[in-house]
């Protein structure tokens, strides 16, 4: 893992985005995206940016089952209207969380990970190590599956929602064995509040009860992170 500190989230953002700029001269086509606050400072580099996405591909992290697009707190929503609606990719994916049949779901959005291997996978990290939803205990060796949420996640996304009560409890989430196909993957933390997520991330043993620690094992990681979220690091 490469590690990059830097002051703030917009700095990170920055820097995010100048390796993205750089792999797109490289000639990568297909970007993994993710929803949050933490990629919201890339996603404002990418918009007001020159660089053309049309012949690009997107496939998202993950949906919260029940929510449909046009439900300002889904995913799809949110992708929309901080990126797509700005700079038009060619194809963007975004697990369905109104499937009929999420299981059939699960296999299709296998289908087009598989039909669109990603170059670089963005990722945010949850304050209990999550990354995508896949939340401590999951197997290292699913693909995209439903995902019952923790309390933690809950109570860290009500912020989205009027009440706690309106948070969904499931998700449809690529697993963790999908997200290290990725060739290469960014993933970003700001504030103290990640900062024991960051730590054991980086310096702890590689466990499912801390599923990014998996990200020791892929082999063109970097991690972006402010003092604040770098705090716990022992070797910072
Ligand atoms: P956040 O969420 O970017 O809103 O902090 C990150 C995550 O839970 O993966």
């Amino acid at each position: 893992m490469k590690v990059i500190q830097v002051k703030n989230a917009q700095e990170g953002g920055k820097q995010a985005f100048a390796i993205l700029k750089e792999e797109m001269a490289k000639g990568i086509t297909t970007l993994g995206l993710a929803t949050g606050s933490t990629p919201e400072t890339l996603y404002q580099e990418m918009v007001k940016s020159d660089l053309d996405f049309s012949d690009m591909t997107s496939v998202n992290l993950d949906e919260y089952v029940g929510l449909s697009g046009e439900n300002p707190q889904s995913y799809r929503y949110f992708m929309n209207d901080r990126l797509f609606l700005h700079k038009p990719f060619k194809e963007t994916f975004v697990p369905n969380g109104k499937a009929n049949d999420l299981d059939a779901e699960c296999i299709r959005y296998n289908q087009i990970i598989a039909d669109h291997p990603i170059d670089l996978q963005v990722l945010g990290i949850g304050r209990n190590g999550h990354i995508g939803f896949n939340e401590p205990g999951t197997s290292f060796a699913v693909e995209t599956h439903v995902v019952a949420l923790t309390e933690s996640t809950i109570e860290a996304n009500k912020r989205y929602f009027e009440s706690i009560e309106e948070v969904p409890t499931h998700a449809l989430s690529m697993g963790i064995a999908s997200i290290l196909k990725s060739k290469q993957i960014i993933l970003m933390a700001f504030g103290r509040e990640k900062a024991a997520a960051v730590a054991k991330m980086i310096e702890g043993s590689v466990t499912e009860q801390l599923p990014a620690s998996v990200l020791q094992t892929h082999k063109n990681v970097v991690v972006i992170i402010d003092e604040a979220a770098a705090s716990e690091l022992t070797n910072a």
